[in-house]
């Protein structure tokens, strides 16, 4: 899944005396621009870093794209999360980790089915 992006796309780092968070974006074309792969080191997870790692890609990128867009699962590990930081549900691929995955996805005890799209004005 990671190797139909990964060429196409820009890695970000924060590092705080070492590294803390990456993630990936990509241009998706008409302005979108996507988030990929956003994650925080266990030991440093809630302490602020994927807030920021947010708040740098919408300075960086605004006026260049109209939205920041970001698809996840279902998950009460990420939801509330995009949610704090301002996005709002926009749409669902439904199935996606069951058609693209050869094994199941569990998250808090929930199986990680459809595809959820946030997105946020830029
Ligand atoms: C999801 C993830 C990126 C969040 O990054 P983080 O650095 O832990 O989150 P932050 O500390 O920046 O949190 C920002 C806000 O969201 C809240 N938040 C974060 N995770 C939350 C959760 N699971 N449930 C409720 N609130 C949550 C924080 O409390 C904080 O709220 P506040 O600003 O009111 O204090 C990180 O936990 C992670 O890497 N998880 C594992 C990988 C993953 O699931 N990546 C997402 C792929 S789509």
């Amino acid at each position: 899944m990671i190797d139909r992006y990964l060429d196409r796309g820009t890695m970000y780092a924060i590092f705080d005396d070492d590294l803390r968070a990456v993630c990936v974006v990509t241009d998706e074309g008409e302005g979108v621009l996507e988030l990929k792969n956003l994650a925080v080191s266990p030991a440093h997870q809630k302490k602020g870093y994927g807030r920021a790692m947010l708040e740098f890609l919408q300075k960086e990128y605004r006026g260049k794209f109209h939205t920041l867009q970001l698809g996840t699962g279902d998950s009460p590990l990420t939801v509330p999360f995009y949610e704090k930081c301002g996005f709002i549900r926009s749409h669902v691929v439904k199935n996606f980790f069951t058609d693209n995955y050869d094994h199941p996805i569990i998250e808090c005890g929930i199986l990680l089915q459809d595809m959820v799209y946030f997105k946020k004005e830029l």
